[in-house]
């Protein structure tokens, strides 16, 4: 199952608890764009050269264990959640050439727990573009800033339009994805509604 959406839309949160209750497993793929962003900036690259990035990650092993990211096997998972790794993750996000490296990452990991909810931005559209259940979510600006409390509102802003902006795989909404606004909604509704689609849709297919 695929959830894509901005920045406080509220993915992590309702794809781990959608998780969860079917069983399946959950994988966050901002925290790989994260990781990447994490040792580019370790290695002091420059953040605007896909190139370098790659580089900068060559030799390293990415890995999700109980929930967690590791690199090379050490748990990192509170080390890419400050906020300039976020905006570093942003910045490193826009090159064909880390999307690519990564989407063939998530999908192997998808592969091997035979079937996932993953979310992200570009899940739907690029990542597992066969996905049984698609789920683009929405929210208004001012609930999305309130939820990512790391972030101004402007902060934000900025990221949204780098995100959506970019040329290769910008965040949108694929065609046949289910589009929800969670700005009123409570996750415990939510994801009794897509639990629901999900059976009818997809069965125990994926
Ligand atoms: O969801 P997040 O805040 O952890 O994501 C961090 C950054 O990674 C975000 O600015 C956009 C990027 N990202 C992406 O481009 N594609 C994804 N599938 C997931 C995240």
């Amino acid at each position: 199952m695929a959830i894509d959406g901005m920045a406080g839309t509220g993915k992590s949160t309702l794809a781990r608890a959608l998780a969860s209750r079917l069983g399946l497993t959950f994988l966050d793929t901002g925290a790989t764009y994260r990781a990447i962003a994490l040792v580019a900036m370790e290695a002091r690259a420059d953040l605007s050269d896909g190139e370098a990035v790659v580089d900068a990650w060559r030799g390293h092993v990415l890995g999700i264990s109980a929930g967690r990211l590791t690199i090379d096997g050490e748990d990192r998972e509170e080390a890419i959640r400050t906020a300039s790794v976020s905006e570093s993750a942003s910045r490193i996000a826009v090159h064909p050439q880390v999307r690519k490296m990564l989407a063939e990452w998530q999908r192997g990991f998808v592969e091997a727990h035979g079937g996932a909810v993953a979310e992200g931005r570009d899940i739907g559209t690029v990542v597992l573009p066969e996905a049984g259940l698609k789920v683009f979510l929405v929210a208004r600006d001012e609930v999305r800033s309130s939820r990512r409390g790391e972030v101004t509102a402007a902060e934000l802003a900025k990221r949204d339009i780098r995100d959506a902006t970019r040329r290769a795989d910008p965040v949108r909404a694929a065609e046949d994805a289910v589009v929800l606004d969670t700005s009123e909604r409570e996750v415990g509704e939510l994801v009794g509604e897509l639990a629901g689609i999900y059976w009818l849709t997809v069965g125990g297919e994926g």
